[in-house]
């Protein structure tokens, strides 16, 4: 099972820390940890509501599918996945994951540049 952090800083509950099965979503992880993320198109890839910062272990995900690369527009630096579309492929690993509104900005994954420490990156719409 892989190891899954998500930077939650909702008032005093703090970080959570959870795990998935090869093959999981995302989406399906934070689900169950109970943290708020928007999925309006209920998981088809469409809406970009679920899209979350990837701050470690990016490369323990499936890469984004063709729906995923349409549909999100986003620019892949910084680490923006949808949830929904990125499932975890490596099960020995440990992720790092967070969104805007599970409280105070996160740190700039590695390698990110022109990010801030306070000024984490949000998904950019470049369609
Ligand atoms: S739930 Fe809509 S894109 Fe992920």
């Amino acid at each position: 099972m892989a190891e899954i952090r998500l930077l939650a800083r909702l008032g005093a509950r703090g970080e959570r820390r959870i795990e998935a099965a090869a093959g999981e979503p995302l989406l399906e992880a934070i689900n169950r940890a109970g943290l708020p993320l928007g999925q309006s198109c209920r998981g088809e890839g469409i809406c970009r509501s679920c899209a979350v910062q990837v701050i470690a272990g990016a490369a323990a995900l499936s890469p984004p599918p063709p729906i995923e690369r349409r549909a999100r527009g986003l620019d892949l630096v910084g680490g923006w996945r949808l949830a929904c579309q990125a499932q975890v492929a490596d099960p020995a690993a440990t992720l790092v994951v967070w969104h805007p509104s599970w409280g105070e900005p996160a740190p700039p994954p590695e390698g990110s540049p022109g990010a801030g420490p306070n000024t984490p990156a949000e998904p950019r719409d470049t369609r």
